[in-house]
């Protein structure tokens, strides 16, 4: 049987980049749930429709979303891997995940994609809905002000053009929406460990979680 560690916390805490770092170490897959909502995001802003049940229901009867070995992520085949980046496909993904038949039609193709070998996902809802019997369960975390610095370093490294004040406020306004959504919404699960990753570096959490891994 393959192991399971279970990643859920903020925009901005830092899942990805340690989950990456703890897979390559573990020889674990690494799946980024959010990488999949902001998929459906995207297609839904090619489309150039606007959010209705309705256009949202089509969208995604009729994608396919692949992740590789690599982390990238293909949408109906396409590469979209740095598109589903942008502040604008943030917003869409939290937006479009607060439908159930979204969550339900990703949530098992998350389950499915945890059965081939060992996996460490990250999400907001992993430990508490998608996968509860994961071995190991992280709720990492960190200060709203240190997310936003982190996503701000990362998105204008990548040359995008934006400002510290709006980075913090997409993501404040995206947890607030994470959050309080009715079904699934972010959580810490009871059984998850939490790490406050405010004042620690990338090793130290990641070594963090090695040691729980163990
Ligand atoms: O992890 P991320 O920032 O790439 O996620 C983008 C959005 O997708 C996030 O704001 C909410 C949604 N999401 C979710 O509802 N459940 C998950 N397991 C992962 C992401």
């Amino acid at each position: 049987m393959g192991k399971v560690i279970a990643v859920d916390g903020p925009a901005g805490a830092g899942k990805s980049t340690v989950s990456k770092i703890v897979a390559a170490k573990l020889g674990f897959t690494y799946i980024d749930t959010g990488a999949m909502y902001r998929a459906v995001g995207m297609k839904l802003l090619q489309s150039g429709k606007t959010l209705t049940e309705k256009n949202l229901t089509e969208i995604v009867d009729d994608i396919e979303i692949k992740l590789d070995e690599s982390a990238k992520v293909f949408l109906d085949g396409v590469d979209v891997t740095k598109e589903i980046r942008t502040p604008e496909v943030s917003k869409l993904a939290s937006d479009v995940s607060k439908y159930g038949f979204v969550r339900k039609k990703l949530t098992e193709l998350q389950r499915e994609m945890a059965t081939a070998g060992s996996v460490i996902m990250d999400g907001r809802d992993i430990g508490t809905q998608v996968l509860p019997n994961a071995d190991v369960k992280i709720f990492l975390t960190a200060s709203l002000h240190e997310r936003a610095r982190r996503r701000f370093e990362e998105l204008k490294a990548k040359g995008q053009a934006v400002t510290f004040d709006a980075v913090e406020n997409e993501i404040a306004a995206r947890d607030k929406q994470d959050s309080e959504r009715e079904i699934a919404p972010l959580a810490k699960a009871d059984d998850a460990i939490l790490i406050d990753s405010t004042n620690m570096t990338v090793d130290e959490v990641v070594e963090k979680i090695l040691e729980l891994a163990k």
